[in-house]
């Protein structure tokens, strides 16, 4: 019989892991769950000064390192991947996380906010993996494939009558997310990357702090669990679908959402 060797198989003990809009929410969960793996990390995001302060709190787990860098911009992308390439020669896992919202009411409702939220939630994940993919190639190996884990949502998943303001963007850019991910886990497959998605329901963050204050009732009330997601449980997935654990996953979206979406 084959043992099992469940003391390592979700450890990410020297692995290398950059995650986009990780000074906040659900990236400042996973970058924190990475780096209790044994993951060296890295966090990027647009205001240098909370990149800084979070990679210096994390410190305390393990090595953070801020590269503060706007992913919306190729310039930004370009940067990013050549401080991370003066730092480190491979990359085992990329977390594209960083991602927008706009909301407003049908009749109002800018054209802009496509081009703004279609631009960070989809083509960034796409042209950072591009740019990347050399370092995560370098970083792969026949038994233990390199890693992209992209951060879609539940309003991807499903059609559903709006909280609030409408988000005409934001569930369109993350159905194409999900989308663009099992077509990069059949490009990148074979050169030893696999490529996943997370699709979390309402998790605590910058981002939902408004509509949760308002609208918590609602939202608890339509997931079976009645409550919203906790931190550990989104590090959870993401440790898994990095580790030795998550090696034969590939082009899969993964609902974390209490099963709101079902
Ligand atoms: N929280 C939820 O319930 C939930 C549910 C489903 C999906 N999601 C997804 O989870 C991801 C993270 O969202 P969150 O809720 O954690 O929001 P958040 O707390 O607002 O965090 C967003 C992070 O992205 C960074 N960011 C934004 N624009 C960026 C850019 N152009 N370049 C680099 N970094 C950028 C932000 O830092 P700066 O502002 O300093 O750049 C921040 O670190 C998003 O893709 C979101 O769609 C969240």
């Amino acid at each position: 019989m084959t043992r099992i060797d469940t003391s390592s198989l979700f450890s990410l003990e020297g692995k290398v892991a950059l995650v986009t809009g990780g000074s906040s929410g659900i990236g400042a969960m996973v970058a924190e769950g990475l780096l209790g793996a044994g993951a060296r990390v890295y966090i990027a995001s647009r205001k240098k000064d909370a990149c800084d302060r979070v990679a210096s709190e994390l410190s305390s787990i393990g090595s953070c390192t801020p590269l503060p860098a706007n992913v919306a911009t190729a310039e930004g992308r370009a940067s990013l991947a050549e401080a991370l390439s003066s730092k480190e020669r491979c990359l085992h896992i990329l977390v594209n996380n960083a991602g927008a919202s706009w909301g407003a009411p049908y009749e109002e409702y800018p054209d802009t906010a496509f081009d703004k939220v279609l631009g960070l939630n989809v083509t960034a994940p796409f042209a950072l993996t591009r740019n990347l993919t050399p370092m995560l190639e370098r970083g792969a190996t026949p038994d233990d494939p390199a890693r992209v884990v992209n951060v879609g949502s539940v309003a991807g998943l499903r059609a559903e009558r709006l909280i609030g303001t409408g988000t005409f963007a934001y569930s369109a850019s993350k159905a194409a997310l999900h989308h663009l991910t099992r077509t990069l886990a059949m490009e990148l497959g074979p050169r030893g990357i696999t490529v996943n998605a997370i699709a979390p329901g309402f998790f605590p963050s910058r981002m939902t702090a408004d509509v949760l204050k308002h609208r918590t009732r609602e939202i608890t009330a339509a997931c079976p669990l009645g409550r919203i997601g906790r931190p550990e449980e989104m590090a959870g997935v993401v440790i898994y679908l990095a580790s030795r654990a998550g090696a034969y996953t590939n082009g899969a979206v993964i609902p974390i959402d209490g099963g709101t979406s079902v």
